[in-house]
């Protein structure tokens, strides 16, 4: 079944969204099978966010993202990918729609509380960047029955 990774950025930690997150991928069906409260290394965060280097917002994103803990996720579904990042909404907050995580808690762009892989090839590679094999769970909470007709 398709996974992604999602996490909460420190700015997200901070303000205790945690919950109202989680919460959210929960009720839309989702499952989770691995999380962590991690302050990432400046090495894990370069190698996360490689496609954006050079870019005048790269350094800062880097600063960022290590300054604090992250709730890093792996989240498992039926198109998990796009469905993660529908609930995520858009980059910017400000254009981001009401009801999407971004469009309810954020306001600045490099202040925008949550992360979710943008591609299934984005989405293997960060979560074998992120966790290791034993930090995800194998065996399966049943719920498919329940959101899935087959
Ligand atoms: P992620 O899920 O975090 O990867 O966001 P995204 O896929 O919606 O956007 P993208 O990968 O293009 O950018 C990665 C992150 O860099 C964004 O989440 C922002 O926090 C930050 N970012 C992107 N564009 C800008 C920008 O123009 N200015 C600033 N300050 N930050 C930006
Ligand atoms: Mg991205």
């Amino acid at each position: 079944e398709e996974r992604t990774f999602v996490a909460i950025k420190p700015d997200g930690v901070q303000r205790k969204l945690i919950g109202e997150i989680v919460a959210r991928f929960e009720k839309k069906g989702l499952k989770l099978v691995g999380c962590k409260l991690i302050q990432p290394s400046r090495k894990l965060a370069e190698k996360h966010y490689a496609e954006h280097k050079g870019k005048p917002f790269y350094e800062g994103l880097l600063d960022f993202i290590t300054s604090g803990p992250v709730f890093a996720m792996v989240w498992e579904g039926k198109e998990v990918v796009s469905t993660s990042r529908s609930l995520i909404g858009l980059t910017d907050p400000k254009k981001s729609p009401m009801n999407t995580i971004r469009g309810d808690f954020g306001i600045d762009v490099g202040r925008n509380t949550i992360h979710g892989s943008d591609s299934v090839e984005s989405a293997q590679r960060e979560i074998k960047l992120w966790f290791s094999k034993n930090e995800l769970i194998t065996s399966s909470i049943t719920i498919e029955k329940w959101i899935n007709e087959d």
